[in-house]
């Protein structure tokens, strides 16, 4: 079985387009979402754009600020502050990774964190640590209902995650942990990671190498979800971290790249971005 993250989303995003057209009538305007690029990686810029393409799908208002790549750890905070201060601003997001002048960690720290809508900021991962209420980092989010949209029981199931960031792989791992998986990281330094992915029940794999995961890394009937987005050296198109044609025939479902885990990532941050309105409501 192959999850569709492209037909999921649609359909999530048609859910949500039906409720924030009910918005205007019961709260004056539709939620915003603002958007900070610096610089013109062409990764990014192809994520900020699918992002305007989702807002507008969905109802949300979408600001984009694209800034050059010279741009000062302290304008980027500026901006960020006016953001902030604005009413009318429901969520911020800066895309990553930043220029090397630029420390992350500052910038995500100063992002209000009611406005956080990528689950980045330090109170809103100290949150996810302790299961209380915030905000879900959008990939790891996207993952998990991938997985449930798709059957898949986590409980009590071996769930391998390949990979360590902040981004992806931490945060998916709790996540798995919270529907009771029983839940190994494994990583660049990880010791005959071959091993310790054919254990998986569930393999997930955020490393960002083209096909690094191989067949015989993965167990017959392995749920396997990739979240690599990668260009392949020898064909110049997109393609996961693990290699889709040799292991699609034994893997009971998969993800493609693309249209797997990337289109549900930023239904996810759509349905952050509405949760974030939806509090300032209240
Ligand atoms: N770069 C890669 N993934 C992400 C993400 O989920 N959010 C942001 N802001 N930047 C990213």
């Amino acid at each position: 079985m192959i999850i569709s993250g492209k037909e999921l989303s649609a359909r999530l995003k048609a859910d949500m387009a039906a409720e924030v057209a009910t918005f205007p009538a019961k709260y004056g305007r539709v939620p915003h979402l603002a958007v900070i690029l610096v610089g013109d990686d062409p990764g990014s810029v192809s994520y900020v754009t699918g992002k305007a393409k989702a807002s507008a799908e969905v109802g949300i208002r979408n600001t984009t600020l694209r800034k050059p790549a010279e741009t000062t750890e302290a304008e980027l905070l500026e901006i960020i502050a006016r953001l902030n201060a604005d009413a009318e601003v429901d969520g911020i997001l800066v895309q990553l990774p930043l220029p090397k002048h630029i420390n992350e960690e500052r910038v995500i720290a100063a992002i209000d964190k009611t406005k956080d809508v990528d689950g980045f900021h330090p109170l809103n991962v100290a949150a996810l640590w302790q299961k209380q209420p915030c905000t879900l980092p959008c990939t790891p989010k996207g993952i998990i209902k991938m997985l449930k949209a798709a059957g898949v029981e986590i409980a009590g199931r071996e769930a391998v995650v390949v990979g360590r960031s902040n981004i992806v792989g931490l945060p998916v791992a709790k996540l798995l942990l919270d529907e009771n998986a029983t839940v190994t990281v494994a990583h660049s330094r990880t010791r005959d990671l071959g091993a310790v992915t054919r254990r998986a029940g569930i393999l997930v794999v955020a490393i960002g190498r083209p096909k690094f995961v191989t067949a015989d890394m993965v167990s017959e009937g392995a749920v396997v979800i990739d979240v690599g987005v990668n260009r392949d050296p020898a064909t110049g198109k997109l393609c996961g971290d693990v290699d889709y044609a040799a292991i699609e025939p034994k893997a009971s479902v998969i993800t493609p790249v693309p249209g797997g885990v990337g289109p549900m990532t930023i239904c996810c941050l759509m349905e952050n971005t509405i949760e974030c309105f939806l509090k300032k409501q209240q």
